[in-house]
């Protein structure tokens, strides 16, 4: 049987999870997809992080899992949950004494479903192990499981996302990226099965830099001055991802594609406000 799998890329503050909120049910109704993955570094009101409440959204929302990246320390009260719970994940190649786990299993119809969080090494200030090796150290395992295994591999520089496709091309269903938030337009299947793309994007706001108002990220540019980034959350937004579909008997993609929502009119004050909702 072939697995849908719908992911989006990072979830930034109250407009990501509005879009969530929003646009899951449609997607679900255009796409059918049969599990539903998404990089949660970003969720929290802040756009830093990920807290409980945040999950219990997700959970609502009816995202089967949750990833995400170097960010996922920074709200303390998701140490707990990341130790306790097997639905949220952190990179897998942090210091083994961290919260948390990289990799996973969940069930879909029956058939389970793996998932790796990896965090590159190019262009990122985290001094995380080797992502090839992490990712080589655990596939195994995984792969007595099952025969679906998707990564996300969360990395500012295409090479570095590219080579851990490569490497693990016809061994792993796929491997998306995560971290740049935006969007790229190099989504096929590798030639030994693997779906790919360079980056999900994100959802956020459109006219923004990484979801964030971008007049403070310019202002640092130009002064190279410490300033706070603050979420936008005017004007229009977007939420992107892609669709994969897996043959469970071989492991081997049969199909991506790219997903983008463009929303004129989001209503999200509310979500600040619900019982989902954080700072
Ligand atoms: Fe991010
Ligand atoms: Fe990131």
């Amino acid at each position: 049987m072939n697995v849908r799998v719908l992911l989006l890329g990072d979830i930034i503050g109250a407009p990501g999870k509005a879009l969530v909120q929003k646009h899951i049910p449609e997607l679900k109704k255009i796409y059918s997809p049969q599990a539903i993955i998404v990089n949660g570094e970003n969720c929290a009101g802040d756009g830093r992080g990920i807290t409980p409440k945040a999950m219990r959204f997700f959970k609502h929302a009816g995202v089967n899992l949750v990833t995400s990246g170097n960010h996922i320390f920074q709200k303390k009260d998701i140490y707990p949950y990341l130790t306790e719970h097997k639905d949220l994940l952190r990179p897998l190649n942090f210091p083994s004494g961290c919260p948390g786990i990289g990799v996973t299993t969940f069930e879909v119809d029956g058939v389970p479903v793996g998932v790796i969080n990896v965090q590159g090494r190019v262009f990122m200030r985290e001094l995380v192990g080797c992502p090839f090796r992490a990712v080589e150290s655990v596939l195994t395992y995984l792969q007595h499981k099952t025969k679906i295994i998707i990564i996300d591999m969360h990395a500012e520089a295409t090479s570095e996302k590219l080579g851990i496709a490569f490497y693990f091309d016809g061994k792993v269903s796929a491997v998306v990226g995560t971290h740049t938030h935006v969007q790229t337009a190099d989504e096929r299947i590798l030639p030994g099965g693997t779906a790919y793309i360079t980056d999900l994007g994100m959802s956020g706001a459109l006219n923004s830099m990484i979801g964030m108002k971008k007049d403070a990220v310019i202002r640092n540019m130009l002064t190279q001055m410490p300033v706070k980034f603050e979420v936008e959350t005017e004007g229009t937004m977007i939420m992107t991802g892609v669709i994969i579909d897996i043959n469970s008997e071989t492991g081997k993609a049969t199909h991506i594609e790219r997903i983008k929502v463009i929303d004129t009119d989001l209503k999200f004050d509310h979500i600040n406000h619900a019982d989902f909702g954080d700072k």
